[in-house]
């Protein structure tokens, strides 16, 4: 925080209980010129008379509490920019304080987990109710707490993989994260290259669509995709490729969307999680989502 805005909180803080201050000693002035005190001021409303009387004791005692207890909680607990309190209290502190604890309680339980081969973890229910827990926090924004995905999110629970289907392969996307990259090709092939790519790899699932556009579009899949997609469309896990003959889509499996995807490209990106959740968490996780596709 700069020495601004600590200028400004504290000022306005501080500023503000002086201001409560001043309010009660303002109050207390008698009224000048008029009634005595504990005489009535003339003024009535309604049958009420107004009498010139102090503010009730108890009612001050009050606000000089709750003053006392402000400046109490900004000396103790913070609260004034950078300024530093007696206790040192501070959201991150607190929050880190948390977790440590947290990590002491539950760390060897994870530690043990991790000492287990993933497909016996697999089998594990009270590993798998740990790593329910920890994709609903940590995985479900992105592919839903049922982990069955949307467009452009995996669904993690049938067998397809852009990765392959090891638990090696499992824990190296969560840990590490993963980049897919599908370049854009309406440059390179134009909107006729790109019907006729999409009318092939539309063939490609047993559907039908023109001929004509299907043989040139076979040509040109062998120049430009099949390096990455394989000669026979099956997709290379090491690059992420999708299998484009499974009928499972990531970006939609309409002619629009393969032509969207073949046109603009495609860069599916899924962050690395070592470094906040760690190996053993990764682990459980990696066992958690393995158990989803085996249950079918
Ligand atoms: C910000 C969104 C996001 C979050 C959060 C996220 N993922 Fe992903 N994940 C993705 C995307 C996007 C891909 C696909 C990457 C690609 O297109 O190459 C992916 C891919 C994967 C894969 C590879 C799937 C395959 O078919 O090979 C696994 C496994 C996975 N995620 C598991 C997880 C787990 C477990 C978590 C929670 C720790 C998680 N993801 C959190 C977006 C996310
Ligand atoms: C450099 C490697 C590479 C090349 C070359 C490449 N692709 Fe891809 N393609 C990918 C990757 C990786 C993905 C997945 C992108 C993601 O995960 O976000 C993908 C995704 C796709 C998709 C979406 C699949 C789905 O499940 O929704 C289609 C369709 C596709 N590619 C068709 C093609 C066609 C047609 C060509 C040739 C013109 C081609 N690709 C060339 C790597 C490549």
């Amino acid at each position: 925080m700069s020495l601004f805005w600590t200028i400004w909180i504290a000022g306005i803080s501080v500023g503000l209980i002086l201001a409560c201050v001043w309010l009660i000693k303002w109050t207390q002035k008698p009224v000048e010129g008029e009634a005595k005190l504990g005489e009535t001021t003339g003024h009535s409303y309604d049958g009420i008379e107004e009498y010139n009387n102090p503010l009730p004791r108890w009612w001050l005692w009050l606000f000089y509490i709750t003053i006392v207890f402000g400046l109490v909680y900004f000396a103790l607990y913070g609260g004034l920019g950078n300024i530093p309190s007696i206790l040192g209290w501070s959201q991150e502190k607190q929050w880190d304080e948390e977790m440590a604890e947290a990590e002491k309680s539950y760390g060897p339980i994870f530690k043990g987990y991790a000492s287990q081969d993933i497909s016996t973890l697999a089998t594990n229910e009270e590993a798998m109710a740990s790593g329910q827990r920890l994709f609903v926090t940590y995985c479900s924004v992105c592919h839903g707490s049922d982990a069955r995905g949307s467009k452009g999110f995996p669904n993690l629970t049938d067998n397809d993989w852009l990765y392959g289907d090891t638990a090696a392969a499992v824990k190296t996307s969560i840990m590490d994260g993963r980049q897919g990259v599908m370049p854009a090709w309406q440059a390179v092939v134009g909107d006729q290259g790109v019907a006729e790519l999409s009318a092939y790899v539309y063939s490609l699932n047993g559907r039908e669509t023109d001929s004509v556009q299907i043989q040139a579009g076979s040509e040109k899949y062998k120049m430009f995709c099949a390096a990455c997609h394989m000669p026979d469309g099956t997709g290379n896990p090491a690059l992420g490729a999708p299998n484009l003959t499974d009928k499972t889509w990531l970006y939609g499996g309409s002619v629009d969307n393969i032509q969207d995807s073949i046109r603009n490209g495609r860069n599916g990106k899924m962050p690395a999680h070592a470094e906040f959740l760690g190996n053993d968490k990764s682990h459980v996780l990696a066992a958690y989502v393995l158990s989803l596709s085996k249950k079918k």
